[in-house]
């Protein structure tokens, strides 16, 4: 069995993590951490898990977690916090799978406009890999270092994969809508997130502005060969979880629905986790509610093309996917513990 550390434990993430990892069959979890002021049984905090894991959930105690003989760690925390950590795994030989974005962006400069602060160890940089294995799986086998990818940029990327890579030259106009549930905001208290501000409410934010745009921008160009920039508007809705983008494309020649759809089931055809649907036919957040899935529905309307990618935030836009990153790195099949 595969020991494996889980650090942020007590969040939405953590926990979607732990979860996962308990049904996996090659995996055990030797430690648990998070920002706790005493150590407390996760069963307590999350009573689902009783009889399940009592394990107790303590402080990032790095060294006693070391100790457990755990060879992959997930880090569940927020950004900024993975990266004073990681190196001390990294250093003792323990893969980190780090699942905030402090590994995901290249450009260090662009890290520290969007995150607030300069980036504390750059030297990892050149070898961390962005967890997308639809798109970089040969790279993600060898890697020590998984970037997990931002749960909007997941959608994003992967409903515009297939088109940047074949008619990127072609493309006059990139927006991608997108809507994401509260849970997409962490489990920690925050006014803006209270039931009563959320329920029968929706807001835009942070338009042009958001993290996740120059992410989306800096793995679409790496496929294009040439700078693509998206215009990037997020929205809150009041559901728990789920993450629906609408990417609106204006491009020279505007290909058949039929074609569109053929490029995109070919370019998917040895991915477990993307279904790109039928002409006509849509994606709705409840068909991936719980599950590594992203599914993708493509149109044209008004001369422009529309494509729609659904997953669920808390799976295939984090946990579930550091768990198929795990599965390769480890050479599990890389369904294990997710279908
Ligand atoms: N939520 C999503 O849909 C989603 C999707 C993709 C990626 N992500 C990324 O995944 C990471 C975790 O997100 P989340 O939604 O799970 O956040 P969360 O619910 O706020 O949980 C954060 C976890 O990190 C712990 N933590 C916070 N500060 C810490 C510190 N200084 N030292 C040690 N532990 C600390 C917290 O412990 P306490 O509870 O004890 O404070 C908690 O266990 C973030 O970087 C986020 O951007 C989230």
């Amino acid at each position: 069995m595969l020991k494996v550390i889980v650090c942020g434990a007590t969040g939405y993430t953590g926990f979607e993590l732990i979860k996962l990892l308990l049904k996996h069959p090659e995996v055990e979890i030797s430690a648990i951490s998070a920002k706790i002021e005493k150590p407390e049984r996760i069963s307590d905090i999350f009573p689902e898990l009783k009889g399940i894991l009592d394990m107790h959930c303590d402080e990032m105690k790095i060294q006693d977690m070391i100790k457990t003989g755990g060879r992959i760690a997930f880090l569940a925390l927020p950004h900024r916090v993975s990266m004073e950590f990681a190196p001390h795994f990294l250093e003792k030989g323990i893969k980190v799978i780090d699942l905030s974005a402090d590994f995901r962006l290249k450009d260090t400069s662009a890290y520290e406009k969007y995150y607030g602060q300069g980036h504390k160890c750059k030297e990892y940089l050149a070898t961390s890999v962005y967890g997308l294995p639809e798109l970089y799986n040969d790279k993600i086998k060898g890697a020590k270092l998984i970037a997990n990818p931002g749960c909007y940029p997941t959608a994003a990327i992967l409903s515009l994969a297939p088109l940047i890579s074949k008619k990127a030259g072609d493309i006059k106009e990139l927006i991608i809508d997108a809507k994401t549930g509260v849970t997409g905001a962490g489990r920690k208290a925050n006014l803006a997130f209270n039931f009563a501000e959320v329920a029968e409410n929706m807001w835009a934010y942070k338009i042009g502005t958001h993290q996740h745009a120059p992410e989306i921008d800096q793995e679409l160009s790496a496929l294009a060969g040439q700078n693509i920039k998206v215009l990037f508007v997020p929205h809150l809705v009041p559901v728990k979880r789920g993450i629906l983008t609408t990417a609106y494309v204006k491009i020279k020649k505007c290909p058949a629905v039929s074609e569109l759809i053929k490029l995109y089931k070919d370019f998917y055809k040895s991915a477990p986790f993307v279904r790109v649907y039928d002409e006509g036919k849509f994606p709705q957040t409840k068909d991936v509610y719980y599950s590594n899935f992203c599914d993708i529905g493509i149109t044209i309307a008004e001369g422009r093309i529309v494509i729609v990618g659904c997953i669920d935030n808390l799976i295939k836009g984090a946990s579930g996917q550091a768990v198929q990153n795990m599965n390769i790195m480890c050479g599990f099949k890389e369904t294990q513990g997710l279908l």
